[in-house]
């Protein structure tokens, strides 16, 4: 089994490129040095000369308020990447995991977000990432859309970083009180004992996951 993962120098591609991956498998590794998902042809190319059994899109515009000035490197990244990607994919029958965000959503619901709850993104990272979702979506029938939020690992800046820092230097801690969220381990991600109902997939471990993938091709 082959699994190419983009966006491998992220906090999540990272976890994924580290991952406890079934003997035999092989993990091909790009960063945006490797491959910039926002290239049409590299993205083509690339995919057809590796030929992997499923590609994990981990690469996007992560800077969610710089997204509201670099609108067009936004969209570039969250939209036009997602869309070359499940282009590439569906020329070569490939299955593509889709890592996607709470921000699709406007946060007024009281309680837990759903899979099927109508999206309303509030600013440019979430329209953006909403819209590479979608193209995925109409693209290729063979995908899995993760959303996942609050992520954190050893790897960037994430708030369980920021909070043990600024814990090390104050004596008080004050944090905007009005956001519920649940941090989320990069390793967990698709790691045991997580569910989805993305693709009516049961999914508990990037194993089970891909098998069932593969026997959707
Ligand atoms: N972090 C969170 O709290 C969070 C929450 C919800 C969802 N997510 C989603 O989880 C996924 C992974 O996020 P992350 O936390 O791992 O973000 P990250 O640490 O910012 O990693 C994203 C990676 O994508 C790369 N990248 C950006 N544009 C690219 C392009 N055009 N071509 C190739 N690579 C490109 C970045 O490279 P550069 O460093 O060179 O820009 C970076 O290495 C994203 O889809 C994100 O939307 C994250």
């Amino acid at each position: 089994m082959k699994v190419m993962v983009l966006g491998a120098g992220g906090q999540v591609g990272r976890a994924l490129v580290r991952y406890c991956w079934p003997a035999g498998w092989q993990v091909i590794p790009f960063d945006r040095a490797g491959l910039d998902i926002t290239q049409a042809e590299s993205v083509r190319a690339t995919v057809a000369r590796e030929r992997p059994d499923i590609v994990i899109n981990a690469a996007a515009y992560t800077s969610v308020d710089r997204a509201e000035s670099d609108r067009e490197a936004a969209w570039a990244g969250n939209h036009t990447g997602p869309a070359n990607l499940a282009a590439a994919c569906r020329l070569t029958g490939i299955p593509l995991i889709q890592i996607s965000t709470d921000y699709v959503f406007d946060g007024s619901k009281p309680g837990p977000y759903l899979e099927d709850d109508l999206v309303n993104p509030l600013g440019v990272y979430g329209a953006s990432k909403e819209a590479g979702d979608q193209a995925v979506r109409k693209a290729l029938s063979e995908h899995v859309i993760l959303r996942t939020a609050w992520v954190y690992s050893a790897h960037g800046h994430n708030f369980v970083k920021t909070m043990l820092r600024l814990a090390g230097e104050r004596p008080v801690l004050r944090v905007v009180a009005d956001q519920i969220g649940s941090p989320t381990s990069a390793t967990d991600l698709l790691g045991p004992s997580r569910r989805s109902r993305s693709a009516s997939l049961p999914v508990s471990q990037p194993g089970e996951l891909i098998i069932l993938l593969g026997r959707a091709r």
